[in-house]
């Protein structure tokens, strides 16, 4: 049996670090396990500018502790009315790494989101040329399409025709939660690849409502069957490099998770790689963990992998019940590897 593993350093492809107060609280969990994470625009205002860009950069760096190896990589919230000068401008500067679509309405603060993607047709022909990445959230938003179906109805609806209009163009499916999205991923060119969040890999939908309603396990996408939970681990541990690490992690003061109408958001930070890795160890395939984590983001985006390690050695610590004010994954619950200092 393992009980020590070194690999390079990892990064997170998907993240909410928020702004002000949550942004000091949460940024250093990030910071402490990851080189890199691809930061997601969806405050309030989102992030359409390269100057918003450049002042949340600042922030970010602000609020990890002094001489932490934290980049943080930027992604620009599309709208309808997107400025595609603006955006190929900011990705050639360095200050927008890729853009973010969500599809008006999907999740928090999308409101300002793009309606119907025919309007950014011609920023997706201008990112397609420059080599600029696309982050989707694949979810309809249609309500007469049941909450569990919305990913695959995305994949027909949206996504099949998107990559055939844009060939070239490299899209990311953030925060896959189905066989559907698993498959059609694994049966795509080099052009498709997706994120997947710890807790997709651990829960299944039982979990909202084991015992009761859990307000801490509900996120976007919403979990899904077993089945689908099965098919999205099979896709993490089974070795292609075109599914990599992205925490989705989503932090939310409890009073509003624990409300009636709850956030969607599972903070997962401060034991992200933990969780990972016993996910791995399960499905036997911890020597796959260092691609996933370290490797196949790095290489999708075109960026040098990082040179640092971390070490991961078994037995862990019991998760706190609360972090800040914020309940965390796995509260309560004792983890299998800890990250070694
Ligand atoms: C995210 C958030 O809270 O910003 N919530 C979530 O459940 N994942 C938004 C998102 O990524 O959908
Ligand atoms: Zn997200």
């Amino acid at each position: 049996m393992t009980d020590r593993l070194t690999i390079r350093r990892p990064d997170d492809w998907h993240v909410h670090l928020r702004d002000d107060a949550m942004l000091k609280a949460v940024a250093p969990h990030t910071a402490r396990t990851f080189a890199r994470a691809i930061v997601m625009p969806n405050l309030t205002p989102p992030v359409t500018t390269m100057a918003a860009a450049k002042a949340y950069r600042t922030r970010i760096v602000d609020a990890v502790p002094a001489g932490a190896d934290f980049t943080p990589l930027m992604t620009c919230y599309l709208t309808d009315d997107a400025d595609t000068g603006e955006i190929v401008r900011g990705h050639a500067e360095g200050v927008f790494t890729a853009c973010k679509l969500y599809p008006a309405g999907a999740t928090t603060n999308s409101a300002h989101g793009v309606t119907d993607v025919r309007n950014i047709r011609g920023l997706l022909a201008a990112m397609e040329r420059a080599g600029m990445p696309l982050l989707v959230h694949g979810e309809v938003t249609d309500p007469a399409v049941d909450i569990f179906d919305r990913e695959a109805v995305f994949i027909e609806r949206v996504l099949t025709p998107l990559l055939r209009d844009f060939p070239a163009l490299r899209v990311v499916m953030e925060h896959i939660t189905t066989a559907e999205a698993a498959e059609f991923v694994a049966g795509h060119g080099d052009t498709l690849a997706a994120t997947i969040t710890p807790q997709h890999l651990h829960l299944s939908r039982n979990a909202l409502f084991e015992g009761g309603l859990r307000p801490h396990a509900y996120c976007l996408p919403v979990l899904k069957r077993e089945r689908h939970r099965l098919a999205v681990r099979r896709a993490a541990t089974g070795g292609s490099p075109r599914f990599f690490l992205g925490t989705d992690s989503a932090p939310h003061e409890i009073g509003r998770k624990q409300s009636g109408c709850g956030c969607a958001g599972v903070f997962n930070a401060p034991f992200a790689l933990e969780s990972y890795a016993a996910v791995f160890d399960e499905e036997g395939a911890l020597d796959r963990l260092e691609a996933f984590a370290s490797v196949n983001g790095a290489a999708f985006y075109g960026l040098p992998v990082n040179e640092a390690t971390v070490t991961l050695v078994r037995g862990g610590a019991v998760v706190p019940a609360r972090i800040g004010e914020v309940v965390p994954f796995h509260a309560g619950e004792r983890m299998e590897w800890r990250l070694a200092v």
